[in-house]
């Protein structure tokens, strides 16, 4: 993890609620980021001199990809206002890529009460390599317009209840099921979803779902202990060891 500046050369609108920033100038190491890898970001000024503290902590970003030309595409929301020519001050990579098993051929992507975009930024990958991906939207994710995403990618859009046509069908189907929810109380929805897969399948293999954790993160490097998340065998730092957690090895709230 180093810290290194870039500049948004360009910001474009990708659906109704989402941008995409295109950062040029970008250091090397987050050149090669793998999707899972994230980075914290803090607008500066040109003048390096002049330092910027509000926001005072630093923006979460997910970059999707990379284009032609060797700037990296980050995705946020509408409602942060960017300009071209912004400098930016960067720390990444932010944790440690998704893992994927060896056999893979079907993974099952599920957001809930938040955008997908942890999770999409696999897609690219997964397509490159012959695996197909379906991607289901809960709570407030029903929301999240997927007019910018590949067409190979499945949507499905469930109920109020966490349940969505063919559920149990794309749950079997899946060999790994990464999930993604609403940052203010990701343990509980994460507890939500774990109930919902013990109900639809007999059991939970291990390293079949894996949550994607998005909490406050001060320092990026495990040293804050703001991230801390509980397992099974102690603690870890999200910000070093995640953001993916197989959850059946989190202690999650009881229900
Ligand atoms: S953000 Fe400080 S320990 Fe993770």
């Amino acid at each position: 993890m180093k810290e290194s500046s870039a500049v948004i050369e360009r910001i474009r609108q990708v659906n109704s609620q989402y941008q995409q920033l295109e950062l040029a100038m970008v250091d090397d190491a987050l050149v090669r980021l793998k999707p899972g890898q994230s980075l914290l970001a803090r607008r500066i000024d040109r003048n390096p001199e002049i330092e910027h503290w509000d926001p005072y902590l630093r923006e979460h970003w997910w970059p999707v990809g990379m284009t032609a030309n060797k700037t990296l595409l980050i995705e946020r929301p509408m409602a942060f206002q960017y300009e071209p020519q912004q400098f930016v001050n960067l720390l990444g990579p932010i944790g440690e890529h998704y893992k994927f098993r060896k056999s893979l051929r079907n993974v099952l992507l599920v957001a809930y009460d938040t955008e997908p975009t942890p999770l999409t930024i696999m897609t690219p990958l997964l397509q490159k390599n012959g695996v197909s991906a379906t991607l289901v939207l809960l709570g407030k994710a029903r929301d999240y317009d997927t007019t910018h995403l590949p067409p190979t990618l499945e949507v499905i859009r469930g109920d109020d209840k966490l349940a969505w046509d063919g559920q149990v069908m794309t749950l079997g189907w899946a060999d790994q099921v990464f999930i993604v929810t609403g940052q203010d109380d990701e343990l509980y929805r994460f507890a939500e979803i774990m109930a919902m897969l013990r109900e639809k399948r007999l059991d939970i293999p291990a390293n079949y779902a894996f949550g994607v954790f998005q909490p406050i993160q001060p320092c990026g490097v495990g040293a804050c202990s703001a991230c801390m998340l509980r397992l099974k065998d102690g603690f870890a730092p999200v910000c070093t060891k995640g953001p993916a957690f197989d959850l059946t090895q989190v202690i999650l709230p009881n229900l």
